[in-house]
C-alpha cells in the first residue's frame, strides 16, 4: 500500500523502571526492568563488601609487618631491647591491649551491609516459577518461529541490540526443564546442544554423563531405539559402571530383538502408517496456521482481492472534528473487514497511557468457560491494567476519538486496557466476543456481547508480536502509533467466527497495545440490525 512507505516512521521502543509487587516477572519486559535495577544496587553493595574486606585486611597485614619487624629486633637481644623502658611500656600495652584489638578487627564481620541488603532484596527475586516460565518461553519461542537450537544458543536472532548466548549449562537446564513437562522433542534438542558444546571444548560444570542419560531417555521416549542405544553406549564408554545405563542398555536390546522379530510380518501396517501421514499433511491444524502466519509465511492473497483494499483519507462519516484534519486510514483485509488508522496516537498520548498503567499491570485473566471466573492461562501471556476516561483527560480523549471514528458509542465500552508482552509473551487464538454456549461472559456488564474491538499499537516490536487471524489468513503488524479495528459480531448480533485472531509470542523487544472493547447496547441506530443472520 502506498501510504505504508511514507508514513511508517520507525520510532525505538524504550523502558522505564517502576516497582512492583512479585507475581510471574518473565511475563512482562516492564516488571523486568525492575529486577535490572536491583542487580545493579546489589553490585555496588557487592563491591562496597570487597572494599571493606579489602580496608581491613590492609590493616592486618601493617599490623603483621610491623610486628615481624619488632619481633626480630626483639628476640636477637631480649635483654638489651627490654633495658628501654619505652620497650618494656610498649610490650605490656601491646600484649594487654593491642593484640586483643587486633582480634576484634579479625574477628569483624565486614558483610553486613551486603548481606542486610540481599536479605531485603530476596523478597523481590523471582522464584522458581519464573525460572521456568521465562525458559518455557524460550522453547515457545523457539517452536513457533523455527528456530534452530544453534542459532539459538549462539543469540543470532533477528533484531537483537545486545547479543547474548547460553552456556553448556544453560542449555542443559532447559532440557531439563523440557525433560520435566514431558516434552522430550525439546529435552533433545536441548541435551545435544549442551553436548555438541561440551564436544566443542567449551569448559563447563555440566557433566556429558548426565546429559547422556536424558538425552538417550528422550531419545527412546520418541522411538528412535538405535540412536537411544549408541547414546546409552557412549554414557557407558564415560562411565562403564552405571547403574541406570547399564540397565536400559539391557532392555533396548530386547525390545531391539522383539522389535526384529514383530516387523517380519507386517507390511500391512505400514500402509496404514503412510495413509495417516498423508492426512495429516492435508491437514493444517490451527497451531500450525497461528505460527505459519506469526513467522509472516501467510498465504498470500489473490491480486485480485488484494487490489480491492485501499487507502484513504477518513473524516468519521463528515465529524466536525475531523472534516478539516482527517485521518489516514487502511484497509487491512476484507473479510472479515480490518482497517487501520494511521497516526492515530501521540507518542506524548503513548507515554501517559503507559505511565499510568505501569503501577497497576498484573498478569492477565481469561474467563474460565467451566466457571465462568477469571483465572490466568499459558496461552495468554501478557501484564495489563484498565484505565477510565475519568482519570486522566488523555484517557478521555482517546475514548472520544474511538467514538468518533467508529461512529460507535463508548459510554458502553469496556474501559481502556493497555497490555505489555515480554519477550515469549503471547495470546493464543480466541473470539474477543463470548459465544453461544457462554451466555454469562459478559453479563454482568449488562452491556451485551463485544461488538467489535479497537486495538492500538504503541510501540514497535523488534520480531515477533504480530495479530493473526488464523482463520483466514491475515498478518497484522504491530506499527507504533497505529490502531486497528474490527467488528466481532454480524449486524444480526450472530458471532463472526472469521475474527478467530491470536497475539504472536514477542521474540525480541516487547509490545505494548491498548485496546477498547466495544459493546452492543448503544449501537442500535448506529449500527442497525439486519435481516440477514450471517452479513
Ligand atoms: C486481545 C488481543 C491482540 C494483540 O487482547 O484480545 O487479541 O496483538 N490482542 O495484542
Ligand atoms: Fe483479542
Amino acid at each position: 500500500m502506498a501510504f505504508k512507505k511514507v508514513w511508517c516512521a520507525v520510532a525505538l521502543g524504550f523502558l522505564l523502571p517502576f516497582s512492583c509487587a512479585h507475581t510471574d516477572f518473565f511475563t512482562s519486559i516492564g516488571h523486568m526492568t525492575d529486577l535490572i535495577n536491583t542487580e545493579k544496587d546489589l553490585v555496588v553493595s557487592l563491591k562496597d563488601y570487597i572494599k571493606a574486606e579489602e580496608s581491613k585486611l590492609e590493616q592486618i597485614k601493617k599490623w603483621a609487618e610491623k610486628l615481624d619487624q619488632l619481633t626480630a629486633t626483639a628476640t636477637k637481644d631480649p635483654e638489651g631491647f627490654l633495658g628501654h623502658p619505652v620497650n618494656a611500656f610498649k610490650l605490656m600495652k601491646r600484649l594487654n591491649t593491642e593484640w586483643g584489638e587486633l582480634e576484634s578487627l579479625v574477628l569483624k564481620d565486614m558483610s553486613d551491609g551486603f548481606i542486610s541488603n540481599m536479605t531485603i532484596q530476596r523478597q523481590f527475586f523471582p522464584n522458581d516459577e519464573d525460572q521456568t516460565g521465562a525458559a518455557k518461553a524460550l522453547l515457545r519461542l523457539q517452536d513457533t518461529y523455527n528456530l534452530d537450537t544453534d542459532t539459538l544458543s549462539r543469540g543470532n536472532l533477528p533484531g537483537v541490540k545486545h547479543k547474548s548466548f547460553l552456556t553448556a549449562e544453560d542449555c542443559f537446564e532447559l532440557g531439563k526443564i523440557a525433560y520435566t513437562e514431558a516434552d522430550y522433542y525439546h529435552t533433545e534438542l536441548w541435551m545435544e546442544q549442551a553436548l555438541k558444546q561440551l564436544d566443542e571444548g567449551e569448559v563447563s560444570s555440566a557433566d556429558k554423563v548426565y546429559i547422556l542419560d536424558y538425552l538417550s531417555y528422550a531419545v527412546y521416549q520418541q522411538g528412535d531405539l538405535a540412536k537411544a542405544m549408541a547414546l546409552t553406549r557412549r554414557l557407558l564408554e564415560l562411565d562403564p559402571e552405571h547403574q541406570r545405563a547399564n540397565g536400559n542398555m539391557k532392555y533396548f536390546e530386547y525390545i531391539m530383538a522383539k522389535e526384529k522379530e514383530a516387523n517380519k510380518s507386517s507390511t500391512d501396517s505400514e500402509e496404514q502408517e503412510k495413509e495417516t501421514e498423508v492426512k495429516k499433511k492435508d491437514y493444517l491444524p490451527e497451531r500450525r496456521k497461528y505460527e505459519m502466519l506469526c513467522r509472516g509465511e501467510g498465504l498470500k492473497m489473490t491480486p485480485r482481492r488484494q487490489k480491492r483494499l485501499f487507502c484513504r483519507y477518513y473524516d468519521g462519516n463528515r465529524n466536525p472534528r475531523y472534516i478539516l484534519g482527517p485521518v489516514k486510514q487502511e484497509d487491512e483485509w476484507d473479510k472479515p473487514r480490518i482497517v487501520r488508522f494511521l497516526d492515530i496516537i501521540s507518542d506524548e498520548e503513548i507515554e501517559t497511557v503507559k505511565e499510568l498503567a505501569k503501577p497497576r499491570l498484573s498478569r492477565a485473566t481469561v474467563h474460565d468457560p467451566e466457571t465462568g471466573k477469571l483465572t490466568t492461562a499459558h496461552y495468554r501471556v501478557s501484564k495489563s491494567a484498565w484505565l477510565s476516561g475519568y482519570e486522566s483527560p488523555v484517557v478521555s480523549r482517546i475514548n472520544t476519538r474511538i467514538q468518533d471514528l467508529t461512529g460507535l458509542d463508548v459510554s458502553t465500552a469496556e474501559e481502556l486496557q493497555v497490555a505489555n508482552y515480554g519477550v515469549g509473551g503471547q495470546y493464543e487464538p480466541h473470539f474477543d466476543f463470548g459465544r453461544k454456549d457462554e451466555p454469562d461472559a459478559f453479563k454482568e456488564l449488562g452491556t451485551g456481547n463485544r461488538i467489535a474491538t479497537w486495538l492500538f499499537y504503541m510501540s514497535d516490536v523488534s520480531a515477533g508480536g504480530a495479530t493473526v487471524f488464523p482463520e483466514v489468513g491475515a498478518s497484522v503488524w504491530p506499527r507504533k502509533g497505529t490502531a486497528v479495528f474490527w467488528y466481532n459480531l454480524f449486524p444480526s448480533g450472530e458471532g463472526d467466527y472469521s475474527t478467530r485472531h491470536a497475539a504472536c509470542p514477542v521474540l525480541v523487544g516487547n509490545k505494548w497495545v491498548s485496546n477498547k472493547w466495544l459493546h452492543e447496547r448503544g449501537q442500535e441506530f448506529r449500527r442497525p440490525c439486519t435481516l440477514s443472520e450471517l452479513e
